[in-house]
């Protein structure tokens, strides 16, 4: 039996915030500290959404609203209290992870309007002293289909906000819902996008990911257009960016950030199946004009393309991954696409594409090779694919640390990240030695 991958439509039109997670069969405990605060901000030196010392990561437009997965804020702060004021186009209940220099991430749900006291005296970590000084928070949304609205951030009467640099390296994941980490336990805290990027360590991300998605500019489980187009704009394909940017997203502006300096595309998982009825040809024909893109805003950037893989069948008394045997998962056409950004005709005549103009049009320049293959075989089991046709958790970080060390020896980028949790909530081990 060949496992599909079913990317509802959930993400697009239904609510999901306060749904019971079962997990093994059994009810996830969500209980999580309620951060509302609800006093007066009287007491704090208050900072508008747009000061210049916060830093948004991945894509935020310009009403403050953030879209994709794992979006994130980050700033340093000197005293000992962070609130921030929620706006009215906060996902209610939306999980968010936060956390201020290298101490584990803590959750609580927002409150739509709310401030929340996100940091007090009690925090963890607050009195120690960091290497990084002064102390920086960090807050990321795990939800994928929801998102929060930055009204406003407040500290400690008389104490500020500290702009924290970024960090020199970048990396831009374009992918569906195996890279927004969809069933996953934390969901995009849990996704091998997030392991990958937070795995290395001292590097900037923005994972444009969302479920169901195809690479193709067509509807797909709800999604009513393909990330060929939808890349190039800020907002996601949610049901919530629709209620409020309808079918004019804002443009994305690529300065606003800095160049990622590798982009790991990981789609066609949707396109492949023919509940979407996207051609071969048409995939492969967009696949190619999008990295023509990626490749004319970031001419240095380098690109990976990920090997597609659909779960695994059974044959015999042994399981098989699906791809082995066959072009499911358009393996031959992925392959196919990264021969042909590596030959010679290519890479002396580039083509790149404008994405406002939607054509393509010929570089002035040569251009050195730029993509990449991941292959993508021997990496997961079948029991590293759970019930919803997704990665586990263990598969994620599977796929997150093969990829790290294909980056590391492949581009010479050392690991830097040497202790601060990454993955959260995925301790679990045996006290006894002997049984
Ligand atoms: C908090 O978020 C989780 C994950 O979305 C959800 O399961 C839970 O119901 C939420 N809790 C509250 C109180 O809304
Ligand atoms: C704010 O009020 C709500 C509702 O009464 C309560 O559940 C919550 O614990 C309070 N939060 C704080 C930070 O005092
Ligand atoms: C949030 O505040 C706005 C006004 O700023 C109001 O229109 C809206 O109804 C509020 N939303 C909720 C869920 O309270
Ligand atoms: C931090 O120091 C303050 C003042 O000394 C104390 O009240 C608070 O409990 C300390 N917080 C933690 C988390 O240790
Ligand atoms: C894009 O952002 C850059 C840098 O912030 C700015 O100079 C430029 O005007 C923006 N472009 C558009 C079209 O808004
Ligand atoms: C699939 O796409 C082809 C070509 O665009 C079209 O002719 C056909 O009607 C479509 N089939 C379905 C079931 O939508
Ligand atoms: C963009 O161009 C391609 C062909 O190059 C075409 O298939 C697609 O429909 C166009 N998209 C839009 C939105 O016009
Ligand atoms: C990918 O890896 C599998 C397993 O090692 C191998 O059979 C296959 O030939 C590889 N594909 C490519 C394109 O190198």
């Amino acid at each position: 039996m060949r496992l599909p991958f079913i990317c509802s439509a959930f993400g697009a039109f239904v609510s999901l915030s306060s749904a019971t997670i079962l997990q093994n069969g059994q009810v996830r405990i969500t209980n999580y500290p309620n951060t509302v605060f609800n006093g007066s901000t009287a007491q704090f030196s208050t900072y508008p959404p747009h000061a210049t010392e916060l830093s948004y990561k991945g894509r935020w437009d310009s009403k403050f609203i953030s879209w994709w997965s794992a979006p994130g804020l980050k700033f340093g702060f000197t005293g000992q209290e962070v609130a921030i004021t929620f706006g009215p186009y906060t996902t209610d209940t939306v999980l968010v992870g936060y956390r201020i220099d290298g101490q584990d991430w803590q959750l609580t749900n927002i409150t739509t309007n709310a401030t929340h006291l996100l940091v007090d005296s009690t925090t963890v970590g607050v009195n120690l002293t960091s290497p990084v000084n002064p102390s920086t928070f960090e807050m990321r949304v795990t939800n994928w289909a929801s998102g929060v609205q930055i009204a406003s951030i407040h500290v400690g009467k008389g104490e500020k906000l500290v702009k924290v640099p970024d960090f020199g390296r970048t990396i831009e994941v374009i992918g569906d819902s195996l890279s927004s980490g969809y069933s996953a336990t934390l969901e995009g805290l849990s996704s091998y996008a997030y392991g990958l990027t937070a795995g290395l360590g001292n590097t900037e991300y923005s994972l444009t990911a969302y479920p169901g998605v195809c690479l193709f500019d067509k509807q797909c489980y709800g999604n009513l257009r393909g990330m060929f187009y939808q890349w190039f704009q800020t907002s996601d394909t949610s049901g919530r960016a629709i209620d409020i940017w309808g079918d004019n997203p804002e443009v994305w502006n690529f300065s606003n950030q800095p160049a990622a300096d590798i982009v790991i595309i990981n789609l066609g998982t949707n396109d492949n199946n023919h509940v979407n009825n996207v051609s071969t040809t048409g995939y492969v024909a967009q696949y190619t004009m999008l990295i023509e893109g990626v490749h004319a805003i970031w001419p240095k950037a380098q690109i990976i393309l990920i090997a597609l893989w659909e779960g695994f069948d059974t044959v015999g008394n042994t399981y098989i991954q699906s791809t082995l045997d066959s072009d499911v998962g358009f393996v031959p056409q992925i392959y196919s696409i990264y021969e042909y950004f590596n030959s010679k005709e290519y890479l002396q005549n580039p083509v790149l594409y404008d994405p406002v103009k939607n054509s393509t049009y010929q570089s002035q320049t040569p251009s050195d090779p730029f993509v990449h293959y991941f292959n993508t075989t021997g990496i997961l089991q079948h029991n590293d694919i759970g019930p919803q046709y997704h990665p586990t958790d263990a598969g994620h970080i599977k796929l997150a640390s093969h990829l790290m060390q294909y980056i590391k020896m492949k581009f010479d980028w050392p690991l830097y990240a040497t202790g601060p949790e990454v993955f959260h909530d995925t301790l679990y081990w045996n006290d006894q030695t002997s049984y």
